[in-house]
């Protein structure tokens, strides 16, 4: 520990032990890109907002849809792209891609995006947990989680 400010270390010691509850140590790639605290509490932030979605909603690739259907990798893919999930027509018909401007206001209320979507969710996530969460999101994208090949979401 390079600081001498007690409490800052006890902020991180506290920070690690979160982060390995939510098994995001493991997560995080050996060397070089280990990440920064700062990431990694957005990291971490975004992986406890995503509870609220993991209701209906798988991360894992290949786990099964739920109520909605499984987000693996969603983050910049067009929108209903799984053939075997049952979206509304007016989901299958937006034409929508998920980049993050767009899944921002998708969260934010997903009527406004497409009317008669069946994603029964109020948002109450506030600016900075979204940036959290749509970080969380690009950090389990292919590329990224191929990467972190350990990444355990919920
Ligand atoms: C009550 C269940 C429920 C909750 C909670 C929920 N969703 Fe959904 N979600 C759905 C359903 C159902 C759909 C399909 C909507 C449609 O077909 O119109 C959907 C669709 C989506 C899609 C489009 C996926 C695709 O393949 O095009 C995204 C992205 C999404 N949800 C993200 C989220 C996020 C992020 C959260 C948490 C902030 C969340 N959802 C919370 C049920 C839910």
């Amino acid at each position: 520990m390079k600081t001498p400010i007690a409490h800052s270390t006890m902020r991180t010691a506290l920070l690690s032990g979160l982060l390995a509850l939510a098994g995001l140590a493991a997560a995080a790639p050996a060397e070089a890109s280990d990440p920064s605290p700062d990431a990694a509490r957005q990291l971490l932030r975004g992986r406890i907002a995503f509870l609220r979605c993991a209701a209906c909603h798988s991360l894992q690739p290949g786990e099964p849809h739920k109520t909605g259907p499984n987000l693996a990798g969603v983050l910049d893919q067009p929108a209903a792209r799984h053939t075997d999930f049952s979206y509304t027509a007016g989901l299958r018909q937006s034409g929508l891609q998920w980049d993050a401007a767009t899944l921002r206001r998708w969260i934010s209320k997903p009527s406004d995006l497409v009317p008669a979507t069946s994603m029964a969710y109020a948002n109450t996530l506030g600016e900075a947990e979204l940036d959290a969460l749509i970080a969380y999101l690009a950090s389990l994208r292919p590329a990224a989680a191929a990467a972190a090949s350990s990444a355990n979401p919920p």
